[in-house]
């Protein structure tokens, strides 16, 4: 596999590869410090981030390599010049391309004419990298046997959403995503997806909208903002009044299993989406996940480049 564009690119092999070598790097950040040495890695972006900009720049660093941040409308691209030329100057120049925007066919389309591996840092429509630090998150605290253990995310359904039911399916979790019904539900088409790897993983793909039933008997309540990168101001007012019953607060927290962790991939708006009692209480691992973007991120790209990942063939 040469890109990593979805979350549905990666088998469960590949997981548990980036998973081992993420867990290594986080005990010695330095493990492959020459891995990336007199290489580069662009890191373009058209939408705000403190994580994953930090995650990849400093994996890039780790690697030995030097990273070269290209904001939004720093590129020719805003100007007209076509997606497949951008992508064949940037492979010119650079091994990796680590991107975030908004449409995922634009990714897909950067990954189709780019020689060199493009990853997906977030779209509108999936959040790939962020799974693999959720996932390694899950694992430090349970470990590999999640057999009985219910994984929910409540909240919007939107990208991360998406994302939580692919990579849950592809590592045979139980996962529940609770959401509103209609409009803020997640895209019936990934839904669809995690149920088709699902039947090849073992997993249990539940999309429900009520977020008591969400939160009963929980090892883990994942949740994120309410108004993402790019909705509609305009719609602001509607949504947080229909996501309001599913803000995670002790209440919700005090009905999942006695040794439930809060997750959340950040930023937070503590009082909307989280009560700060919740994401500041004892049950939070947000910090570690946080942290673990760039141990993951710095697993994928070393294995990426060298040709490593399987894909879900
Ligand atoms: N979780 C995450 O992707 O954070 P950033 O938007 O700050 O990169
Ligand atoms: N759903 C959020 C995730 C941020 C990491 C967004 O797309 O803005």
């Amino acid at each position: 596999m040469k890109d990593l564009l979805r979350t549905a690119d990666l088998s469960r092999a590949d997981v548990e590869l980036l998973l081992q070598t993420a867990a290594e790097f986080a005990v010695d950040p330095l493990k492959a410090s020459t891995a990336l040495a007199h290489r580069t890695v662009a890191i373009y972006m058209t939408k705000p981030s403190t994580r994953t900009r930090l995650a990849s720049e400093t994996a890039v660093a780790h690697l030995g390599g030097t990273p070269i941040f290209i904001r939004g409308d720093d590129l020719q691209l805003g100007r007209g010049e076509t997606i497949s030329d951008t992508a064949r100057i940037i492979s010119g120049y650079a091994d990796a391309l680590i991107v975030r925007t908004y449409a995922q066919s634009d990714v897909n389309e950067l990954g189709k004419s780019a020689s060199i591996p493009v990853i997906n840092a977030l779209t509108d429509d999936d959040h790939p990298t962020q799974l693999l630090a959720d996932w390694l998150t899950i694992r430090e605290v349970f470990g590999k046997e999640i057999g009985g253990r219910k994984f929910t995310y409540l909240g919007d359904g939107n990208n991360m959403s998406h994302a939580w039911l692919i990579m849950g399916a592809i590592m045979g979790a139980h996962v529940v995503t609770a959401t509103p019904e209609g409009k803020w539900a997640p895209d019936p088409a990934v839904v669809a997806q995690a149920k088709t790897i699902a039947a090849g993983t073992g997993a249990t793909i539940e999309v429900i909208h009520d977020p008591e039933v969400g939160a009963k008997d929980a090892s883990v309540l994942y949740t994120d903002v309410w108004m993402s990168m790019g909705d509609p101001e305009s719609e602001r007012q509607a949504k947080t009044r229909v996501l309001a019953p599913f803000a995670v607060d002790g209440r919700l927290m005090s009905m999942t299993a006695p040794d439930s962790i809060f997750m959340h991939c950040l930023p937070a708006h503590r009082g909307e989406e989280v009560a700060a009692e919740v994401i500041d209480g004892a049950k939070s691992v947000v910090w570690r996940e946080a942290l673990h973007r760039r141990t993951t991120i710095q697993a994928l790209l070393f294995h990426l480049v060298r040709g490593d990942i399987q894909g879900n063939l």
